[in-house]
C-alpha cells in the first residue's frame, strides 16, 4: 500500500481507517486490489464472494480496471455474487442505471454466470422491487427470515459505498427515515434531492457485512469528508455515519483532494 496515506483515527465510537492515494486512478488500482483480496478470501474460507456494487460515477474507474488484466483472469468470477448497494427506479438499460453502468464497464467483460449477477429491478414499482430484492438478499445469504446471521456465507462479503455532496451513501439521504436494526433489509422511497424514486440497501444489513470499502474521489468531497469523519456525529442529517458495523471493517478511500480537508484545525 506504498502509494497511499494510510492513518487509524479514534471517533465517536467508530473506528474507521483511511488511505488517501495520490489521484484518481490510484484510488481504482487499490480498490481493484482490495476486491482481488477480498474475492480470495471469502472462496477460500466460504466457497463464494457476494459482493455489492455502488452506483454513481466515482466506481466507474474500479469496474473498469477489474475488466482488464490481471484482475479479468486472476479474480474467480465463477465463484462471484454480484448485488447492488442501491439503485434508481429506471429500466435497466437506462443511462441513469447502476445496473446497466457496471454491466457496460464490468459485467460484459469477465466470465461471471448470468445467474450470479442479482440485478435491483428499477423498472418496477419502487415498494415491489424493494420486497422482491429483499427476498433476492436473503435466498443469496441463506437467511430466509430473521436477522443477518454472522455466519460464512450469510453475510455480503464486500459492500461498495460512495459518499454525497450531502452526506448520502447507497440511497440512504439525509431526512430519509432512519432505517435501523432490525428493520428490512432493502426499502423503497422517493428522494427530493433527485426527483427520483430509490431502491436501498439498509444499514441493517450493509452493517451486518465482512468489508465496507468507500470510494471518494475529487476536491469537491473534501468538505463533506470531513464532516462525516472528524465533524460531530449527525446520522439524521449525514447517513454515511449510520455505516458502523459492529464486527466488520470500514474502510474509506480517498484521493488526495478529497482528503485535503482531514485534520485541520476547525475553520
Ligand atoms: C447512486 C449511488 C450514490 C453515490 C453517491 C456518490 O446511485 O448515485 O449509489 O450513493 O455513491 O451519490 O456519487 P459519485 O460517485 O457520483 O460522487
Amino acid at each position: 500500500m506504498a502509494a497511499g496515506r494510510c492513518s487509524t483515527r479514534m471517533r465517536t465510537n467508530l473506528r474507521f481507517r483511511s488511505t488517501v492515494l495520490p489521484t484518481a486512478a490510484a484510488l481504482a488500482e487499490e480498490a481493484a486490489q482490495r476486491f482481488a483480496r477480498a474475492a480470495s478470501g471469502a472462496i477460500r474460507s466460504h466457497g463464494d464472494f457476494v459482493v455489492a456494487l455502488s452506483g454513481g460515477t466515482t466506481p466507474r474507474s474500479l469496474y473498469a480496471r477489474l475488466a482488464e488484466p490481471p484482475y479479468r483472469s486472476t479474480v474467480p468470477w465463477s465463484e462471484v455474487a454480484v448485488l447492488w448497494s442501491d439503485e434508481r427506479c429506471v429500466p435497466p438499460d437506462d443511462a441513469a442505471s447502476n445496473y446497466r453502468m457496471a454491466r457496460d464497464l464490468l459485467l460484459d467483460h469477465v466470465p461471471i454466470p448470468t445467474a450470479n449477477v442479482h440485478r435491483i429491478r428499477g423498472e418496477d414499482d419502487p415498494a415491489a422491487a424493494a420486497r422482491a430484492y429483499e427476498q433476492t438478499l436473503r435466498r443469496v445469504l441463506r437467511t430466509p427470515q430473521g436477522p443477518p446471521r454472522d455466519a460464512p456465507g450469510a453475510r455480503v462479503d464486500l459492500v461498495l459505498l460512495g459518499l454525497g455532496d450531502d452526506g448520502h451513501t447507497a440511497s440512504l439521504f439525509p431526512g430519509a427515515p432512519a432505517v435501523t436494526d432490525g428493520d428490512p433489509w432493502v426499502v423503497a422511497h422517493y428522494v427530493a434531492a433527485v426527483s427520483q424514486w430509490r431502491v436501498t440497501l439498509t444499514p441493517a444489513i450493509i452493517n451486518a457485512a465482512t468489508e465496507i470499502l468507500f470510494l471518494v474521489s475529487g476536491a469537491g468531497r473534501a468538505a463533506i469528508v470531513r464532516r462525516v469523519l472528524e465533524g460531530p456525529r449527525q446520522p439524521d442529517e449525514l447517513p454515511a455515519q449510520r455505516i458502523a458495523p459492529a464486527d466488520g471493517r470500514v474502510h474509506w478511500l480517498l484521493d488526495e483532494a478529497a482528503a485535503r480537508d482531514l485534520g485541520r484545525a476547525s475553520p
